[in-house]
């Protein structure tokens, strides 16, 4: 392995760990996905673009034996703290309930999976659908393994796939709890609402995350404006539980036009 000297446009030979490389394929993953070029995170991170660019594809190999000798959660990122102290006013009634069948869209890693795992499927015949594309095969992998570590895998269903084309699939009024947390863009979210509504029982918690994310970017690229219209749209049909950064409604048990 070498590692580039920017300043002298030479690369001197420096031996990078596993631990580097994934991190720096995560990175530009991330990077990327902004709109900055592999040269410039290269440059950022003193590694030869090409280099980096060899590092992408072992990337699921070494993850998976890095997985493999560990023995607690793997996360890279948390999406999750912020909410618990709602997610527990809201969700407590579902605390060691018998039956309980949640359903969340966007899983990522499996945080907030092992979170509604760990603190409000509790009861041995709770379960959970988890929803995600997975674009990084990084991703399922710390996936299979966090939900592994929960110790209760056998509660979990793993559905990889566009959320609109795995709800179709999916029973109506059959969810007691559903958490959206997919792709941001209106559009999505709108979908994902709407689709998500119809599978949810009576008298069940919808939760859409992510409510004031980013408020400076166009209304077509963040979720509020598809939460708003779900809202309107519904309105009648639900009890508005929280309304901050994340929404959360219970569906009436007489909901008119379902
Ligand atoms: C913010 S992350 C979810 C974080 C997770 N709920 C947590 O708290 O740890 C969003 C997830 O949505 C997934 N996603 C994006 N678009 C999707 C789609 N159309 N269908 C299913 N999943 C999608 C992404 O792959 C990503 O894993």
């Amino acid at each position: 392995m070498t590692q580039a000297s920017a300043e002298s446009g030479t690369w001197s030979r420096r031996a990078f760990s596993t631990e580097f490389k994934l991190e720096a394929v995560r990175l530009l993953g991330e990077r990327r996905v902004l709109g900055v070029s592999l040269a410039q995170v290269g440059r950022e991170l003193g590694v030869p673009p090409d280099l980096l660019r060899k590092w992408v594809r072992p990337e699921k190999r070494w993850l998976a034996r890095k997985l493999a000798s560990e023995e607690g959660y793997s996360f890279t990122a948390d999406y999750v703290s912020t909410h618990v102290p709602n997610w527990t006013r809201l969700l407590e009634d579902y605390r060691d309930r018998p039956g309980v069948r949640m359903l969340e869209i966007g899983s990522y890693e499996g945080r907030s999976t092992v979170w509604f795992l760990a603190n409000v499927l509790t009861h041995a015949t709770a379960s959970i659908v988890c929803v995600d594309i997975f674009t990084r095969a990084a991703y399922a992998l710390r996936f299979d393994h966090n939900i592994r570590v929960s110790g209760v895998g056998h509660k979990v269903t793993k559905l990889q796939g566009p959320s609109h084309t795995i709800l179709r699939k999916l029973p109506r009024d059959h969810f007691d709890v559903i958490y959206i947390d997919g792709w941001h863009e209106a559009a999505y979210v709108l979908k994902d609402g709407v689709m998500s509504w119809h599978r949810l029982k009576p008298g069940g918690v919808m939760i859409f995350d992510d409510y004031l994310w980013d408020l400076h970017k166009p209304a077509r690229d963040r979720p509020q404006i598809a939460i708003d219209v779900f809202l309107e749209s519904f309105a009648g049909q639900y009890e508005v539980l929280l309304k901050d950064y994340q929404v959360a409604i219970r569906k009436r048990t007489i909901a008119g036009g379902l």
